[in-house]
């Protein structure tokens, strides 16, 4: 769909087969024939070998900390001898970055000891403190290239960064020599939480597209992957003690024609062919998998709301005189009056006897347990509930939700583990070690840091990634009335509004959340995910003072390339500009149109109908209207667009 610009690379091998046709053409031999096959044979024998390349620039996403280009080049060669010190080939990043260096036809050969003209991976002896546990070094000179870290972590990192060093192409085509401009970054992240979710319950996912989510996560530097394994559309994780929610509540009938919010409702009898379950042997792949990438995987098991798929399978665990028949179904349920009885003891043991089976599962010390959207309309008939309230003294129904969240949050710290939850959890009262993860704006997370709670940001409107990203007549269905854009996820502060240091100490960094009502193929998830997934990760990586809105957008352009090289879908962005103004030396009023992806042509005008189009800042007169078109490769991209001049 895009152009592939600025590639960066420049092709040896396309000159050998011009050269030739040149000649051939130019001499007009009789024996066309044998030239031919001649050619073909050279041409052969160069792809054979493999391509040599010049990288002019390099484009690196999330911008490093610290990065100079110096003048001349390295040539990294299929025969570059590789030198590992202070860790084994056969520890994790060794092993992972090999194994990527074969895939891509370059034959690390170890060497026992450290020789200039190699590719050297270095566990810093004395710890550079600056780095952290995450940071690294790269020095490209004429003695070959160094990636250089405190920890194997940082390892990876540095080969992630070294890796889009590489041609974009890299993982297509076979390159025997790689020229590669002098450089030295020293790199080291801003936050210590880099985020992505995925909801695998509105649409389940399968073991191998979990595991290119993770992959992607990886490339990008991120590093918890946060796993919505229940909701009221399917239950999505085995559970021994309890069968049902796996035989009935992972699975619904299939509507998945239908646009969701106007799907038939299932008829009696219908096979329930959609949904699906992890298995705990596949849960524990992908854990690896993700360890193996540096990635901690945290389990969301939601309660008290969002739990449909619960109580079809149990309807016991609903409030006494709830006569609702909840069943597992496409579509919404709005508003979500599904919720566990709190007055029920045989509810706090079975979301125990859920986290006996989870926690062996996890290694990471985080469990998520929800808490959003829980409204309470059933608990306020219920006389357990009732009841419950009278006995623990409680005021209102949140704190009854409070009651839940303490109990569970005591019984998983006496199992060694801290809970998060969404900010819904601070209305019934939290612990101060339950973490905050602030989604219904950035309130929750300031509020949360002034207690003193660790935050995790995500408010919706900069984070959420099933929102659409562009002008929805341009786009495939996604949650209505929404928009975030690339722009917007890169201009997110997570820090934004936290007044204190002692605050933004409390924020642990922030994530992207996929929810999957409007996604169900793993292609639409790339494509909802991409390209806004790399501006979060370089929120979170990068130095705010860094980011450059203009260079990131052609950087992303290269990525574009990197990307469907890997056979990932990216998302075509927003086509509707935006605009800034600035005064001159004359006190006039100068606009300067911006927009998200290169080659974009916008057209305009200011009042008279005569759209011109924009090649550049111009005056405009306070108090009128800027009318823009915008155009991508002749196609009509955004429609007429007003933007309105500051009066
Ligand atoms: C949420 O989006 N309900 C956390
Ligand atoms: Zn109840």
């Amino acid at each position: 769909m895009f152009e592939q610009k600025n590639v960066g690379i420049k092709r040896n091998v396309k000159k050998v087969c011009y050269l030739c046709i040149l000649y051939i053409i130019h001499k007009k031999m009789r024996k066309f024939t044998y030239i031919a096959c001649f050619v073909m044979l050279i041409a052969t024998l160069v792809t054979s070998c493999g391509r040599k390349v010049v990288i002019e620039n390099y484009a690196i996403i999330p911008q490093p900390a610290e990065m100079t280009i110096e003048k001349g080049s390295y040539t990294l060669s299929s025969s570059t001898r590789c030198y590992a010190g202070g860790v084994g080939q056969n520890d994790q990043s060794v092993k992972y970055i090999f194994a990527h260096l074969r895939q891509w036809h370059f034959n690390p050969i170890l060497t026992g000891t450290r020789e200039t003209n190699s590719l050297q991976l270095i566990i810093n002896e004395t710890p550079d403190n600056d780095l952290g546990d995450e940071g690294y070094t790269i020095d490209i000179n004429k003695d070959g290239i160094v990636i250089a870290a405190n920890t194997e972590r940082g390892l990876f990192y540095g080969f992630q960064t070294f890796v889009q060093m590489l041609p974009e192409d890299i993982s297509e085509v076979r390159y025997s020599k790689i020229q590669l401009p002098f450089c030295q970054i020293r790199d080291y992240p801003q936050y210590a939480w880099r985020g992505s979710h995925l909801d695998v319950s509105r649409h389940f996912f399968g073991v191998s597209q979990v595991k290119k989510h993770l992959d992607l996560m990886a490339q990008y530097k991120m590093n918890k992957f946060h796993w919505h394994l229940t909701d009221d559309h399917g239950w999505r994780i085995e559970i021994s003690k309890y069968p049902l929610l796996n035989d009935i509540g992972s699975w619904r009938v299939d509507r998945d024609d239908q646009p969701w919010g106007e799907a038939d409702a299932p008829r009696e009898g219908e096979e329930r062919s959609n949904g699906g379950y992890y298995t705990k042997a596949e849960i524990e792949e992908i854990v690896n998998y993700a360890a193996e990438r540096y990635i901690d995987v945290i389990p969301e098991i939601d309660f008290p709301g969002h739990c449909c798929a619960v109580l079809e399978a149990y309807p016991q665990l609903a409030c006494a005189g709830d006569d609702t028949t909840y069943t597992v179904q496409y579509g919404p349920y709005w508003p979500p009056r599904a919720i566990l009885c709190a007055g029920n003891d045989s509810v706090m043991l079975f979301l125990k006897d859920i986290m006996d089976e989870i926690i062996p599962l996890f290694p990471c010390n985080y469990i998520h347990i929800g808490g959003d959207e829980a409204v309470k309309e059933n608990w306020e008939r219920c006389p357990r509930c009732k009841k419950r309230m009278k006995e623990l003294k409680l005021n209102d129904y949140e704190q009854l939700q409070g009651w839940m969240v303490v109990e569970m949050e005591n019984y998983l710290k006496g199992q060694g583990k801290k809970i998060i939850g969404w900010d819904e959890i601070l209305d019934g009262g939290v612990s101060a070690d339950a973490t905050v993860m602030s989604w219904r704006g950035s309130e929750g997370g300031i509020k949360a840091s002034q207690h003193g709670n660790d935050v995790i940001m995500t408010p919706l409107d900069y984070c959420y990634l099933n929102f659409y990203q562009a002008n929805a007549d341009f786009q495939p269905p996604a949650m209505p009335n929404s928009l975030v854009t690339l722009h917007k996820v890169y201009s997110f502060d997570p820090v934004a509004g936290m007044r204190t240091e002692s605050q933004k100490k409390h924020v642990l960094g922030a994530q992207c959340n996929l929810w999957t009502e409007y996604i169900n193929t793993p292609e639409m998830a790339e494509y909802m995910l991409l390209p806004r997934l790399c501006a979060m990760s370089e929120v979170l990586w990068s130095p705010i003072q860094n980011r450059q809105w203009e260079d990131f957008r052609s950087r992303v352009s290269r990525h574009r390339i990197r990307l469907e090289a890997n056979d990932y879908r990216i998302g075509a962005s927003s086509f509707k500009p935006w605009v800034t103004y600035e005064k001159n030396a004359e006190g006039a009023t100068i606009a300067t149109l911006h927009w998200e992806i290169e080659g974009t042509n916008i057209y305009y005008h200011t009042g008279d109908g005569n759209f011109k189009r924009y090649t550049g800042p111009f005056e405009v007169a306070k108090g009128s209207v800027i009318t823009t078109i915008s155009f991508y490769n002749g196609m009509l991209k955004e429609k007429a667009y007003e933007l309105n001049v500051e009066k």
